[in-house]
């Protein structure tokens, strides 16, 4: 049977398992050796050694991968893509040491980004997040999540989903996205949180109305949103049909973590702060750890206990975090290195946190995440010698080529 594409000359390719993995299992990673893939219709068709002429026709796209590796397309279930402006200007704060909360409650920090978000018009927003996504592509990124979370009002709310909605249609990655309104109180409900909590639930309403997001998350933190308002929000996100996600335990450990589990949430976010028992506790649930080391890099902070939890059999996935406040950075390279090197996860763990397991954290694991047949064709090829390398030769881009859905959008390191 003929093909339309046939991607050749791959002297590793390297793929997690089809189904999310725990624990352990997250080392299971398997690698083929000389093999071609065919891709029929935006799907993975075939994977073999040999000879591969029989799948030629006229139409057919042959490309020679020169001897690169293969992996699936890399999957950041964190962003918070959509927003305005920079925050440059606390930079001396940050490294004077004011701890990051501290900048929110002097009506700066995620404030700051969200004055710059609410003035800025769709167009500016949709540039500044196109150049991001074209960075992100470049790195090997075919997939991603992002959240709104900078208006904290109903119209910039929806402005920012829309956005990212228009940026889902025109780009080639593909943008899951989740409403976020409960990012921090803004300064007109600064004394009135029950206020806020009633416009939240009623706006989550019209997103669900106008099907802008999948998910519903919360920052719950000391001085944001606490546990009993984190579970009021979400159990009446879950009423409207969202899936649940939750910033858990970044800063303070208040207990998020547990929360997700309890309400069955699709992932628990950074953890850096997690007690023990909830590391036992996401263990035992299907709630996917998302850990995000870059944060941790950009904020001088602790680094989540990658270790403890893969020990405690937790599924766990990384992401960029990419925002302008706490992760200011597209590089998802980057984040695996960091992954590697201060997470201590072996570069097969590392590649099924950031491919399989972070399908997972989005729901999409059946479609994409790894190399298999009929799976989409979402492929990067790396000029390494290994996977190995990727990690060890750290703050460069390796990806050379990058396939979505079997269409060559990155070649020679350049868009297509
Ligand atoms: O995931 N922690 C809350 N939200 C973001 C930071 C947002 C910001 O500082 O603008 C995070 O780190
Ligand atoms: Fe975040």
């Amino acid at each position: 049977m003929h093909v339309d594409l046939i991607i050749h000359n791959i002297s590793k390719l390297y793929t997690p398992g089809k189904t999310p993995k725990r624990g352990k299992e997250m080392n299971n990673v398997t690698v083929l050796e000389n093999v071609f893939i065919a891709v029929k219709d935006g799907k993975i068709h075939e994977i073999k050694t040999g000879e591969f002429r029989e799948y030629v026709g006229m139409d057919t796209m042959v490309v020679d991968a020169k001897g690169y590796i293969a992996l699936p397309g890399f999957i950041d279930s964190h962003t918070h893509l959509v927003h305005g402006g920079s925050r440059e200007h606390e930079f001396a704060q940050k490294l004077a040491g004011v701890p990051y909360l501290d900048i929110l409650k002097q009506g700066g920090g995620i404030l700051s980004t969200v004055a710059q978000t609410r003035n800025a018009t769709k167009e500016e927003l949709y540039k500044k997040a196109y150049r991001s996504l074209n960075e992100m592509l470049k790195l090997g990124v075919t997939t991603l999540e992002a959240k709104s979370g900078y208006g904290l009002n109903q119209e910039t709310e929806l402005k920012q989903l829309e956005v990212g909605a228009l940026l889902n249609e025109n780009h080639v990655i593909d943008i899951h996205q989740t409403y976020l309104g409960a990012h921090a109180y803004p300064l007109e409900f600064k004394d009135n949180h029950k206020g806020y909590i009633a416009s939240i639930k009623e706006d989550m309403s019209i997103v669900k109305e106008k099907e802008l997001a999948r998910f519903v998350d919360v920052f719950c933190e000391d001085s944001v949103f606490n546990v009993e308002e984190t579970k009021e929000l979400l159990e009446h996100a879950k009423t409207l049909g969202f899936e649940c996600k939750i910033h858990a335990d970044e800063i303070v450990s208040l207990g998020g973590a547990s929360i997700a589990v309890d309400l069955n949430a699709i992932s628990a976010d950074h953890l850096m702060a997690i007690s023990d028992e909830d590391i036992d506790k996401m263990g035992t649930s299907n709630t996917v750890a998302n850990l995000l080391p870059s944060t941790s890099f950009y904020l001088n902070k602790e680094y989540a206990n990658a270790r403890k939890l893969m020990d405690a059999n937790a599924i766990v996935s990384i992401s960029s975090d990419y925002n302008p406040g706490s992760s200011p950075s597209e590089n998802f390279q980057f984040v695996m290195q960091l992954a590697a090197n201060k997470l201590r996860m072996t570069p097969y763990e590392v590649l099924t946190a950031s491919t399989i397991n972070a399908a997972a954290a989005l729901g999409i694991d059946k479609q994409t995440g790894s190399l298999h047949i009929h799976k989409d064709a979402d492929i990067v090829l790396l000029d390494v010698p290994n996977l190995e390398y990727t990690m060890y030769h750290f703050g460069v881009n390796h990806v050379s080529s990058v396939f979505k859905h079997g269409r060559h959008v990155v070649k020679d390191k350049q868009i297509q």
